[in-house]
This record gives C-alpha cells, structure tokens and sequence, in this order.
C-alpha cells in the first residue's frame, strides 16, 4: 500500500505568488521600529492582561512547571496563559556579544521532536547532516518527554550516539504538550511551538521582560526552526542569503534583504497560501485590547508576500521570542477553529502576521515535493539535466537549495524511498544499507511501479515531476547510507557491521523490456 506521508506536510500546489502592488508605506528602518515597539507592547500587554489566566499545571515532568489557559476555561479568548517565570539568568544581560553578519553569527538550530524512540531515527540523520554540511553554531533536537523515565532513556540515547558527532549537539528536554486541550485528544504538532518556548525560556534565558533589542544578551542570535524529517544540504552562515531571484518570492510590500535582521524574520514558502487567515479567527485568539489585530488591517499584498512560510524559519532569537510566544498561545485555539494538521502552521503565521514581523519568504530554502515546482528550490537547478541531478558534484553549492525535506515518496522504476519504508533498525549493525539508484535513473525511467504489490503495476509519471524524483533518489538514498555507515563505524565493536547495499522494495530490481516499448 502506498504511503503518501498523510502526516507530512505535503505543499500544496499553485500559491498565488504576489503580483498586487500595494502597501510599501514605511521605509524599512520605520517599519523595523514600529516592529520592535509593538513587540514590546505585545509582550507588556501579555504580561499585565493575561497574568490571571494561569490555570491547569499540566506537565508531570519535573524540568519545568508549565501552565496553559484551555480554551473552555474562563480567560478572555487568545489568552492562553504564558508560563511566568520571571528569572534573572543573565548578569550580562544589555551586552550583545554577537554581530548579526559574518563569521561570529550565533546560530542555533533547533527541531522539536518527541521523546520516544522511534524519533531518534529521524533525529540523528538530521544530526549526522548538520555535522557533514558544516553547519555552524549550535544545533538541538528540543524533545517533549512524557515522564522521567522516558527522558532518561533520551538523555543516555544523546550521550552514547549524538554527543560524539559534536560538542554543538545538543538536547532539550520538555514537558510534553501534546495533550494541553481538554478533549482528551492528543494532537502531538502542539509540541513544536510550546516546546520550542520551552526552549527559548529555559535555555536562552528568556522572560517576558526581555522586551528591547539587548535586554537579552541572546538577541542577536539566529534561530532556525527546522522539521527532524529535514537534512540541511547547505548550510546557513554568516547570516547572508544568496541574492538569485530564483531564491525567494517576488515582494512588492518590502525590501528582500540579504539576510536576517531584527523586524525581518524568513521562512520557506508552503503553499497553502492565504488559508492561515481566512480559516481561523483571530479576534478569538488576542486579547480585546489588541483589537482590531493587523492580521484584520493589514492589505492583500502584506497577506500574501509575508506570512505563508514553514520550516525553516528564521529570524533573530529577539523576534523569535516574540513569535513563539504568541505562536503557543494562539495554537490550541486555532485548532479549535481548524482541527487540522497545518493548524499548527497557520499558528504559526498569525502569530508572526499580529506581531507585524513579515518575513522574507523563500522558495529556495527547500525542496520536498516533486510537484511544487513553483513553490520550492527545484528552479535553482533548472539548468542541470536529469542526469547531473545523479551524478555526485555536478550541482554547484550556490544551486544547492540548503534543506531537503523527506515527507513524501520519491519513486523511479523499482526505486522508491519514503521515511515509513525505513525500518528503526536501519540504524543499527546487522541491517543493511539501502540500494543506490544508477545515475542514469531519470533518462531511464518515465514511469515507477507500486511496491508492496503481488503484480507489477507500472505507472507513469509526468515529464516535469522526473528531474525531481531522480534528484530526491539519488540523494536522499546516499544521505541515509552515509549516516547509517557512520553509525556502524561508530557503534559496532567487536561484531561486522553489515555495509551490503540490498536494502529495496522489489525482489528483482530488473525491469522487464516490454514495460518500456509503450512509452
Ligand atoms: C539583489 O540583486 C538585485 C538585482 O540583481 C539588486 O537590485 C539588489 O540590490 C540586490 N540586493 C542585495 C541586498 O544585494
Ligand atoms: C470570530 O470570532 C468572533 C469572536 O468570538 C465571533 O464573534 C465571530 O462570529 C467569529 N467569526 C467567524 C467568521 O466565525
């Protein structure tokens, strides 16, 4: 049966891509200062209006204590209580140690995860990249823990077999958030924003009187927020972006800068276009006083430019605070609103789109989908042909997209790769590696056959979906081989780790010749 990753995200097609004129009524430096200011007014607002709704102490996990407002409780809607610990961490605290550009960047990468297992799986090819890409700064897998024991078992995981990859490995461990609405559901996407507040809080240092620019000597740090199933394939440094039209969305409503700065976030474009506003409801989500919100102002340029981003994100931990914080209020009520997967994500753009943070929205930070031709990296390698797509080096860096996301199946005759095809014990030492496609895949193949069938059922694909399934085979596979040779180098003493490429999907990857002649 074909798995098409029902719980990825899977972009969705044809964004309208900004085309309107409008907007473009402050310079930059206006807009960055009215940023900050609203910022600190959201935060001063947050912390005098919604002190009460504290409620419900949720978490069993001693790491923190937690607190959330329900949506079916008394606090005025959009109230979702903050977590309050009003903490001096930081004696330097006004010192901004780090430069927002060139080689002292400060970056932190983080993606939140569960705690079990089975997530370590993705979360250690995710380690595995940051180490072969070189990405600099720190890197963190934030993990929301459902008790101790479960957390201890991560903790020993991290020691024994990410530890030793970096000193800048690093993990994070939470409550777990999953279950904060009282429907007795659990809904396991609650985690990223709360758990990655967690993070900002607990790690970072960071209260909600950390309202200016300097307050928190953290603020000129770079944070991206990444999914685990992604692999960074270049890395992010220097905070400089490359300035190619084919990188990001056009932009009437501001500049497209070359990099991240206070009051100028970035994300990738996922193509769910302006659905973040249009299907929730945003005056239930802040508080009265914040009425009428800019989400409700603001014009249909400013909408659809800014806000329609996914991971990665992007922006200065100073503005990242500020979006993670509204981002886990808003969250649990827009699934009210829309009890759906991409709810977490449209949280996400509500909250960005309220604290007036418009981001530089990128097609070119991504590749996922092989259909999503318009909304993704795959035109940076329009010029490479379906075999330079196999043939290891013949792609420049600077046409690299730098993260490839693996939520769905990539598939070109007998080859096909999915991340629920992997089995947990692919990173182990008795199974063996995957088998590599052959460089000539894409001119071979206009078609791929289902797996897990009885009869050999071909399919055919169409001519602009090939270049992309050949590129996502020919790398995705080599990327899981690396990592999980490295494991074996690393983890199997005394025992012969079994390196043998016969990991597939069909007994015999031969195609037969007739399958050919009606193409
Ligand atoms: C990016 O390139 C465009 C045109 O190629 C140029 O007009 C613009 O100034 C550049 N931006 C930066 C930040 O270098
Ligand atoms: C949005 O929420 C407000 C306040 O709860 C409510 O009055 C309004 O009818 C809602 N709008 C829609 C379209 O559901």
């Amino acid at each position: 049966m074909v798995r098409r990753a029902n719980n990825s995200r899977r972009q969705l097609k044809n964004p309208r891509s900004g085309g309107q004129k409008g907007g473009g009524l402050l310079t930059s430096t206006q807009f960055m200062m009215l940023t900050v200011g609203f910022g600190a007014l959201f935060l001063a607002l947050n912390i005098y209006h919604l002190m009460p709704a504290a409620g419900l102490v949720l978490n069993n996990n001693p790491v923190a204590s937690t607190t959330t407002a329900d949506e079916g409780e008394s606090p005025p809607p959009g109230a979702a209580a903050q977590e309050r610990k009003i903490q001096s961490v930081d004696s330097s605290v006004g010192a901004l140690s780090s430069p927002l550009r060139g080689d002292g960047v400060q970056y932190h990468v983080v993606f939140s995860t569960g705690c079990s297992p089975k997530q370590n799986f993705q979360s250690y090819i995710f380690f595995f990249h940051a180490m072969k890409s070189q990405q600099p700064g720190k890197v963190t897998r934030i993990a929301a823990c459902e008790g101790d024991t479960e957390a201890d078992a991560l903790r020993a995981h991290h020691k024994e077999f990410v530890e030793p990859m970096s000193p800048n490995f690093l993990l994070h461990i939470t409550p777990d958030y999953s279950r904060i609405k009282k429907d007795g559901n659990t809904y396991h996407y609650f985690n990223k924003p709360f758990s990655t507040h967690h993070w900002m809080e607990n790690a970072l240092g960071y209260t909600p009187k950390h309202k200016n620019v300097g307050d928190n000597k953290h603020d000129n740090a770079i944070v991206i927020l990444c999914d685990p199933d992604q692999v960074i394939m270049r890395p992010f440094t220097k905070n400089t972006f490359l300035n190619n039209s084919k990188v990001w969305m056009k932009r009437t409503t501001h500049p497209i800068i070359d990099h991240v700065d206070h009051g100028a976030p970035a994300g990738q474009l996922y193509g769910f276009q302006d659905q973040w506003k249009t299907k929730t409801n945003i005056t239930r989500y802040v508080p009265k006083d914040e009425l009428p919100s800019y989400v409700q102002t603001m014009s249909d340029a400013e909408m659809r430019e800014n806000y329609a981003v996914g991971p990665p994100y992007m922006a200065t931990a100073h503005d990242f605070y500020t979006i993670v914080t509204r981002w886990k209020d808003f969250v649990p009520l827009v699934h009210d609103d829309y009890p759906h997967l991409l709810a977490e994500m449209f949280g996400y753009c509500l909250a960005a789109a309220h604290s007036r943070l418009p981001h530089q929205v990128a097609k070119g930070f991504m590749i996922s989908d092989v259909a999503s031709f318009g909304n993704e990296g795959w035109p940076m390698m329009e010029k490479y042909t379906v075999r330079d797509v196999c043939t290891p080096g013949a792609i420049a860096p600077q046409d690299t997209p730098n993260i490839l996301h693996y939520c769905q199946r990539y598939t070109l005759g007998k080859f096909v790769i999915g991340k629920h095809r992997i089995p947990l014990t692919f990173l182990g030492c008795e199974d063996p590696l995957l088998t590599e496609p052959p460089p000539d895949i894409g001119e071979r193949f206009n078609f791929f056959f289902e797996p897990d069938r009885k009869e050999e059922v071909k399919k055919n694909l169409p001519q602009p979906v090939i270049k992309p399934n050949a590129y996502m085979l020919c790398h995705l596979i080599p990327y899981l081989n690396e990592a999980a040779t490295y494991w074996k180098d690393h983890h199997c003493e005394g025992k012969t780790p079994n390196k043998e490429k016969t990991l597939k999907w069909f007994d015999n990857m031969e195609v037969a010749p007739h399958f050919f002649e009606d193409n």
